[in-house]
């Protein structure tokens, strides 16, 4: 079978369909090539001294991992230089930084969860790299006002997992593939072409540790699928959490299901970030067919007012997620 890289799909995409400029092709490549160093080192484990905590704390009061922070500086020391941004976000700085003036820049901001399921680093699980690409708008400084866009205007979203195999799920728009890094070769090729999300589920993923504080709304769904046959769903439901969003996420990509992270009682803004994780997410799932809200509300459609905003999370199969939006709006 003829192998696509990364590089092949997106410059078809960008001949045929017009989906990707050149200039946004270049970045995702600076990114994928990050993606690729974050992978060695998290596959080196205890061996390359990168388990543990790096004692600090970031921005949301968080522990940050040695692994965090190696993430965080492989992003900003890859894309600084290469001319496609003017300026970069991420969950381990409080503020968007700038692009040296020594460098030119250019036209995207670029968003970053750069180590999801920080939880799982240090006992061997899946974890990744989430991101998300906006246009920096004409004439503004990229200041963090210049990133409070909503979801709808990005034009590229995409994560790594770092798991059995690393995986890169990428979309610009047109539909969503995933790559699969050949490590002899050092390229991401691609294994699944155009992702397509079942629009019903028998699966769902939420922590269920959290249910004495889940809204009315989610613990009547939530009930309801335990429920099972008997119940009125007239069928089984499985459960998986893995508590990496990436893989919980991808798992959804590749056989279907329903992810939640609900605002709840203690958690009353949602626990998850908007916007660089919630967003890139929702993006990929309706790139999919799938849908993604905050329990009431398009994902995509949110107005940001912060740059590390929470924010709650219901996304996957397009009936799910409808019906679990629906009990939602009807207790109003
Ligand atoms: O980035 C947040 C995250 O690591 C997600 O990947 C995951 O879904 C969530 O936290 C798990 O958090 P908790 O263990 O608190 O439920
Ligand atoms: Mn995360």
């Amino acid at each position: 079978m003829k192998q696509v890289s990364l590089t092949q799909y997106l410059i078809e995409l960008q001949r045929e369909k017009g989906c990707v400029s050149a200039e946004l092709r270049l970045l995702i490549e600076v990114v994928a090539r990050a993606c690729k160093r974050i992978s060695h080192a998290v596959s080196k484990g205890a061996l390359g001294g990168v388990l543990g905590g790096a004692g600090t704390d970031n921005i949301q009061g968080e522990a940050q991992k040695k692994l965090d922070v190696i993430a965080n500086e492989v992003l900003v020391e890859a894309n600084e230089w290469g001319g496609h941004l003017a300026a970069l976000a991420s969950e381990e700085m409080e503020h968007p930084h700038q692009i040296p003036s020594r460098y030119p820049r250019g036209e995207f901001l670029l968003l970053m969860d750069p180590l999801d399921g920080s939880s799982n680093i240090d006992v061997n699980v899946s974890i990744g790299t989430i991101f998300s690409v906006l246009r920096c708008p004409e004439g503004v400084e990229p200041d963090e006002k210049a990133f409070l866009q909503k979801g709808s205007q990005q034009v590229a979203a995409g994560f790594a997992v770092y798991g059995p195999q690393t995986i890169l799920v990428l979309t610009v728009g047109c539909g969503v593939a995933a790559f699969t890094l050949d490590r002899e070769l050092g390229s991401f090729v691609m294994t699944q072409p155009d992702i397509k999300l079942s629009a019903d589920t028998q699966e769902f993923a939420i922590n269920a540790s959290n249910a004495r504080n889940w809204h009315p709304p989610v613990k009547h769904y939530i009930d309801e699928c335990l429920a099972g046959k008997e119940g009125p769903r007239g069928k089984d439901f499985n459960m998986r959490w893995v508590a990496s969003m990436v893989a919980d996420v991808f798992r959804i990509l590749s056989r279907g299901g329903i992810f939640m992270y609900p605002a709840d009682s203690k958690h009353t803004k949602g626990r998850l970030r908007l916007m660089y994780e919630a967003n890139p997410m929702a993006m990929i799932v309706e790139q999919a067919g799938g849908a993604a809200t905050d329990g009431r509300q398009r994902i995509l459609d949110i107005q940001p007012t912060e740059l590390h905003q929470r924010v709650g999370v219901v996304l996957g199969a397009k009936n799910e997620v409808e019906r679990v939006t629906q009990y939602h709006l009807k207790q109003a």
